[in-house]
């Protein structure tokens, strides 16, 4: 079984979520209960709580994700944040292409692939969202929008560079409606994301990526989830805001 090879990853993705305030309270919640957790635990806060978090996670085992970047080094790009802005804050990874920059904020598979690629450069991991809508799994075209969208977005990547890349699952009809995906559902998926960069890269490649799933886990679910021999962990919305939530995510993927 490779899944015991792979690091699974627990990523809280707050969103548009938490006051500085807020965020430290929460922060101080999650240090404890992180603390004994083998999955690797990552948070990706907006962009006014990465110092906060950063500083806050120095010495524990919390690693700090932004939930953005742009792809220009710097210039006139109003409202934009650059990758090198954020290793040099000490922040690790970064959400690329989550549905929700593609659907209210005009992200195109392009934009992704620049994203992703000025990320990597820049040192950061990059924990990149693909996902299918409600009507184009109903088309029975799940398949070719996640393909397209995995293809698209590591396109021009060595196989150095994929090391650095953390693909998440996140069907968009699952996310914030309660609705998860089926562990057989989710599971079918992530392994032909694998099987995509196995054809791109290599095996090995493939068998080494961690890929993670998104879409209303919670503490119910995720246990049936994480057992499956493709889904390395997940990336996690509403059920990240809660300590105790959280918490038993992390102790599911640390089994
Ligand atoms: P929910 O867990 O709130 O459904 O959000 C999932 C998500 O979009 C994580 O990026």
């Amino acid at each position: 079984m490779n899944k015991k090879l792979r690091q699974a990853i627990i990523a809280g993705n707050w969103k548009m979520n938490k006051t500085r305030p807020e965020a430290k309270a929460l922060i101080e919640a999650l240090i404890p209960v992180a603390k004994n957790a083998t999955c690797g635990v990552v948070i990706c806060v907006p962009f006014t709580n990465l110092e906060t978090a950063v500083e806050l996670t120095k010495g524990t085992n919390i690693k700090v994700g932004a939930q953005n970047c742009h792809f220009e080094k710097s210039g006139a790009f109003t409202g934009e944040i650059s990758a090198d802005m954020l290793t040099e804050m000490g922040v690790e990874y970064v959400v690329i292409g989550h549905s929700e920059r593609r659907q209210y904020f005009g992200e195109t598979d392009v934009t992704v692939n620049k994203r992703t690629k000025a990320a990597v450069a820049a040192g950061l991991k990059v924990l990149l969202c693909v996902g299918e809508l409600l009507e184009e799994r109903e088309q029975g075209i799940t398949e070719e929008i996640v393909g397209l969208q995995t293809k698209v977005a590591v396109m021009g990547l060595t196989a150095d560079e994929i090391k650095n890349i953390v693909i998440a699952y996140e069907p968009v009809w699952a996310i914030g409606t309660g609705k998860t995906a089926t562990d057989e559902q989710a599971e079918e998926v992530c392994a032909y994301i694998r099987g995509v960069v196995e054809k791109l890269y290599s095996k090995a490649d493939a068998d080494a990526m961690t890929i993670q799933y998104g879409g209303s886990m919670n503490p119910k679910n995720a246990a049936g989830l994480l057992t499956k021999e493709n889904i390395d962990g997940g990336l996690i919305g509403g059920a990240s805001l809660k300590a105790e939530d959280f918490a038993v995510l992390l102790e599911a993927a640390s089994k």
